[in-house]
């Protein structure tokens, strides 16, 4: 059995102990949070139900030998936030956490701290962690989003859809509507391209639409995704999902995290699947990529790499 590690025990972080307890596939669910009471009165709720150990520390070697770590921990997104503007104040809490786990994890993380692609390229360089294993959630969330969307505006079972969404995980996503089907059908074959616009706008801006409604930044759907990628993993499923990943060449961009199609097993990212792209959607991809690149620059100016 496996042991899963969960840093920041917020809503997402909250959510997802849930439901890995729930699910029964780790032997150890270890919680760490700054506010370790609270972690261990979510720690004894949850294990008031399920027959799961679920430790609470807040000393980092007890999670060394952990196979999988989520890391959540950090400020979330409050209505009219980009999740650029959670830059500086994450990227001190993620490099306090990366120097803790630096030479002595040797599992595979996956990051989730917004913003995502930048939180997850800060922990790579800290860390100096195989590149296989260190994976972002980005795409696969906002692959979920579009996929929502499309089944609610055709009347189809989400499993019957296929979504591609890439890029980073802010409004400079790239849905990928030539990859995108309903049963084997194209979407353009089946929506006009007004309708295709409005569901791509509603994708991009999906995780703000909660925000609006909630005042709070979405967690359950995250979680759900996140252990999507700790199932796939630990099941050696080797499913294709859009997650952010590091590329060094592949698409054209060089040292930065985005979301793009990969092969995901037990070794974390066995491949990486380059889609063609047509111009536009390449002309996208480096839109987003070029603003990634000024926010590494920004991120060089708040913490040495
Ligand atoms: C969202 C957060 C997880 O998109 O970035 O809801």
């Amino acid at each position: 059995m496996v042991k899963l590690a969960i840093i920041g025990i917020g809503k997402v972080g909250s959510t997802l102990a849930f439901i890995s307890a729930m699910k029964g596939d780790f032997s150890e669910i270890i919680l760490i949070d700054r506010n370790s009471n609270k972690a261990k009165g979510i720690a004894l709720d949850i294990s008031q139900s399920f027959d799961v150990e679920i430790t609470v520390t807040d000393n980092y070697n007890d999670i060394n030998d952990v196979d999988l770590l989520v890391l959540t921990a950090g400020a979330p997104r409050k209505v009219g936030m980009k999740r650029e503007d959670l830059l500086e104040e994450n990227s001190k809490i993620v490099t306090d956490i990366a120097l803790k786990l630096r030479d002595k994890f040797r599992g595979i993380s996956i990051i989730v701290t917004n913003p995502v692609d930048l939180m997850s390229y800060l922990y790579y360089k800290i860390t100096g962690f195989d590149k296989k294993k260190v994976i972002g959630l980005g795409g696969l969330l906002d692959s979920l989003r579009m996929k929502y969307y499309l089944s609610k505006e055709l009347n189809v079972a989400k499993n019957s859809i296929n979504t591609m969404v890439i890029g980073s995980h802010d409004g400079r996503m790239v849905p990928l509507v030539r990859y995108s089907y309903v049963g084997n059908i194209p979407i353009n074959k089946l929506l006009p391209e007004s309708k295709i616009y409005e569901i791509v706008n509603r994708t991009k801006y999906g995780g703000d639409e909660i925000i609006r409604l909630s005042n709070t930044s979405a967690f359950f759907s995250p979680a759900i995704c996140i252990y999507k990628i700790l199932e796939t993993i630990i099941k050696d499923k080797k499913e294709i999902l859009s997650l952010s990943v590091y590329l060094n060449g592949e698409y054209e961009i060089k040292d930065c995290f985005l979301s793009v199609p990969v092969i995901l097993g037990r070794e974390g990212v066995e491949k990486i699947l380059e889609l063609e792209l047509n111009n536009e959607e390449k002309r996208n991809l480096m839109i987003a990529y070029e603003k990634l690149r000024e926010n590494i620059s920004k991120l060089e100016r708040i913490i040495s790499l």
